[in-house]
């Protein structure tokens, strides 16, 4: 029998080769249709073998639980807390993730937040072609340098590392990190600091940790208030890892906030964050390159072909 597939999304269509129409049944939804809802993937979880999704859908403990024929998810993400993965572990449904795809698409990205947070680039751009600018003036509007100095990055994982490994040795920056169980290995200098040397000496941070029961709220008015005036703060990670409203409470102490991701995710238009000069604000699209994009999707069609057709479980990536 045939191996049923769902892609809630539309992906690449050179990539779909590999789920080949002898061994498997596939489904793709297109992506101008509307947003899956629960009751959706409740129906979808009854009647396929294997999911490949992202972090949109949200996979409930109540899709889940109704799980009566899927055996397989794989998110296309490296993250993967948009899954109940307790549910899905009492039901053992295997979770698959995308890691070593978008590492350098995403700690490129960090660093153009970096950028646009301390220099402002948008907000340039915006007055230049609004109301024009005035003449050019030596003490006018200025931002800050990145080169040269102290970086905090919480998180050191693949992403967190070549976040620190572009600014290393691409701005001479010296990196450290908010200290935690594990110690990470790296081809550069890093310096570990507990959370209060962190978070009152690091003027530029970097969040590139995952979303986790420890790190919801991780910054919060504790750490907003020993953070340094005219700091530069930049998340790529997950919202809910800042209290968004006590950085709404901290925000003037910040010479710019650059979030790719917020709470929720993606905001609704007209959110107050989105209308306040300094939240420089993209919707998490910190991955989105031609380049990672097509090796997340093929990662994730190949843990589905490996795992479903193959049945070996050593090329899969899987986190539960
Ligand atoms: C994106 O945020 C991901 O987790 O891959």
């Amino acid at each position: 029998m045939k191996c049923k597939v769902f892609l809630t999304s539309t992906v690449y269509s050179d990539t779909l080769s590999v789920l080949n129409s002898s061994h498997f049944e596939v489904h793709m939804r297109k992506d101008d249709e509307p947003v899956l809802t629960e009751e959706d993937l409740i129906r979808i979880a009854g009647e396929y073998d294997a999911l490949v999704c992202n972090i949109s859908n949200k996979i409930t403990s109540k899709v889940i639980t109704a799980a009566t024929k899927l055996k397989f998810i794989s998110n296309i993400a490296v993250g993967h807390d948009n899954i109940d993965l307790d549910a899905a572990r009492k039901k053992n449904i295997i979770i698959a993730t995308t890691p070593g795809t978008l590492h350098r698409s995403v700690a490129e990205y960090a660093i153009g937040l970096l950028l646009m947070a301390s220099r402002k680039v948008s907000t340039h751009q915006y007055q230049q072609k609004t109301e024009g600018y005035p003449n050019w003036a030596p003490t006018y509007n200025t931002g800050l340098e990145i080169s040269n100095k102290e970086i905090g990055i919480i998180g050191l994982g693949q992403i967190g590392k070549e976040i620190g490994r572009m600014l290393h040795f691409g701005f001479n920056s010296k990196i450290y990190y908010l200290k935690n169980k594990s110690v990470p290995k790296t081809d550069y200098k890093i310096t570990p600091l507990d959370k209060n040397q962190f978070f009152s000496r690091m003027k530029f941070i970097i969040i590139a940790c995952p979303l986790t029961e420890k790190t919801k709220n991780l910054i919060d008015d504790n750490e907003l208030n020993s953070i340094q005036n005219d700091s530069v703060i930049v998340n790529i990670a997950r919202g809910k890892i800042i209290n968004q409203k006590a950085l709404l409470k901290y925000k003037n102490k910040f010479r710019g906030i650059g979030l790719d991701v917020t709470d929720p995710d993606p905001l609704p238009l007209g959110h107050q964050i989105l209308d306040d000069p300094n939240f420089f604000i993209t919707p998490h699209i910190a991955s989105a390159t031609d380049e990672a994009r097509g090796e997340m999707i093929k990662r994730a069609l190949k843990n589905v072909y490996n795992y479903m057709h193959l049945e070996d479980s050593n090329d899969v990536n899987i986190i539960n």
